[in-house]
């Protein structure tokens, strides 16, 4: 017998039952806004602050089992893409939702190089900023400004202006991230070199002084490419649910990825991993492992880089970082803290506390280790989280724009505040 896909709800208010269908293990928000409604009273809401259990799209980008471990971008499961690919292939796959025929590749990957130039008055906008600006907020402000640059990219209808964005946008990141890193230090910025893969012309831009050409050692680009795809998607956290929403408007894409940029800013999205180098870095030492622990234990410290909201196993991109962690230190020398952090990881994941809470590392556990050893100062972290992020943002993004379904993003609220006083001019009420 096939078991009907409907739940009955019995509003005891007035006796009244409903039918609500299921689809894909859901209940429609509008159906249940039928419930108790009459021409006095509006239907039943859905309270839930920060969405921890409302589906508000249906997506075909990114699958994640937080229980399994398992990560898929457009169904190819994480560990294969970064043992195999490359960023600029992934993205294509993430905007796409296919892999490229060698054809479309070697365009992808023609045109994504040759856009990585920015109007030179950008610079101008960007020599605005104070000698000590945050360089995350360098960033969004000039991916901000780059809508005056391209008027024509509000026609977000017309599927070709759409990719020529696309395009401009994957291409220029790492340009716009490498001016706002050179910037805080009082250097010259580096214009890109197209003969340079994506991640070897972004260390370019980072790093290049006096020589003639730039050449970065492989297993850094290599490095970097594998962050640059583990970061690459992670389907609506919080920043993608900014780009959803104020893309919702209709405004063109540059606009709508400066609001992902600056959700990605805060500390509780894109700032875990500097927080897990402050306190390796206040750990110090194998041997005070042990105590640190104990204080996680009574409540008094959080053990960061571990947990997750959605992984209750161990976060699959963890797992690639480590390896990653280890082929970066094999070119910088072992940063010592990699083995308080091997540490942590060992009593950690035998530990009945962190067992019973199904506490794993996460992604931020590591990266932070390789940032600091390919000598990115703290504040570059979320930059270069957000310089991959973009290819997932315009996947998510074209998916918006082209979902029938979708409307301006405008939630309920539950209105908890005075009804209907009397004003009182201020010349009265100071009187
Ligand atoms: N250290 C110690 N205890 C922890 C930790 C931790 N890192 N994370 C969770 N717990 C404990 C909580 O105290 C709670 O214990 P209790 O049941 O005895 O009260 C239990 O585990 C469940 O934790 P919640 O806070 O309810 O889990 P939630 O899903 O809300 O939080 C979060 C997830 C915020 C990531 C949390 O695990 C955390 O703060 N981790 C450290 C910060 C961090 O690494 N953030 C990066 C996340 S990855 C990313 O954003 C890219």
């Amino acid at each position: 017998m096939t078991q009907k896909q409907t739940l009955t709800v019995r509003d005891n208010r007035t006796g009244d039952e409903y039918e609500l269908d299921i689809t894909d293990g859901t209940i429609r928000a509008s159906d249940v806004g039928k419930i108790g409604k009459s021409d006095e009273e509006p239907g039943l809401a859905v309270y839930d602050p920060g969405f921890t259990n409302t589906a508000s799209t249906r997506s075909a980008v990114t699958y994640i089992d937080g229980d399994r471990g398992i990560l898929e971008y457009r169904g190819y499961p994480i560990e294969q893409l970064a043992e195999s690919s490359t960023f600029l292939e992934v993205a294509y796959l993430l905007i796409h939702g296919e892999l490229p025929t060698r054809e479309q590749h070697d365009q992808w990957v023609h045109d994504i190089t040759f856009h990585t130039f920015v109007h030179e008055d950008i610079k101008t906008v960007m020599r605005g900023f104070r000698y000590d600006a945050h360089p995350m907020g360098m960033l969004l402000s000039s991916v901000g400004a780059l809508s005056t640059f391209y008027p024509e990219a509000r026609n977000i209808k017309d599927p070709q202006i759409r990719h020529e964005q696309i395009v401009r946008l994957i291409a220029k990141m790492p340009t716009l991230g490498a001016w706002s890193f050179r910037h805080a230090q009082g250097k010259p910025y580096v214009y890109p070199d197209n003969d340079l893969t994506y991640t070897e012309n972004f260390l370019s831009m980072l790093f290049k002084m006096s020589e003639q050409k730039y050449e970065p050692d492989p297993r850094l680009s290599k490095a970097l490419e594998v962050l640059f795809i583990l970061h690459a998607d992670h389907e609506q956290n919080c920043s993608t649910n900014a780009v959803r929403s104020v893309g919702s408007s209709q405004v063109d894409p540059y606009s709508a990825l400066s609001a992902g940029i600056a959700a990605l800013y805060g500390p509780l999205h894109g700032g875990a991993n500097e927080a897990v180098l402050r306190m390796l870095k206040r750990i110090k030492t194998k041997d005070n492992v042990p105590a640190f622990i104990e204080g996680v234990k009574n409540g008094d410290e959080r053990l960061m880089g571990f947990g997750h909201r959605v992984y209750k196993n161990y976060d699959p991109r963890a797992k690639i970082i480590k390896k990653a962690t280890e082929d970066v230190f094999e070119v910088t020398g072992v940063n010592p803290l990699l083995e308080v952090a091997q540490e942590l990881e060992k009593i950690a994941l035998e530990d009945e506390y962190f067992v019973s809470r199904k506490l794993y590392p996460n992604v931020d556990f590591y990266s932070g280790l390789i940032y600091e050893a390919l000598q990115f100062p703290p504040e570059m972290f979320t930059v270069l989280f957000a310089i991959p992020r973009t290819a997932g943002w315009l996947a998510q993004w074209l998916e918006l724009v082209d979902d029938p379904e979708q409307k301006i993003a405008r939630p309920k609220q539950i209105y908890t505040g005075e009804r209907q006083l009397d004003f009182v001019p201020a010349a009265q009420r100071w009187s």
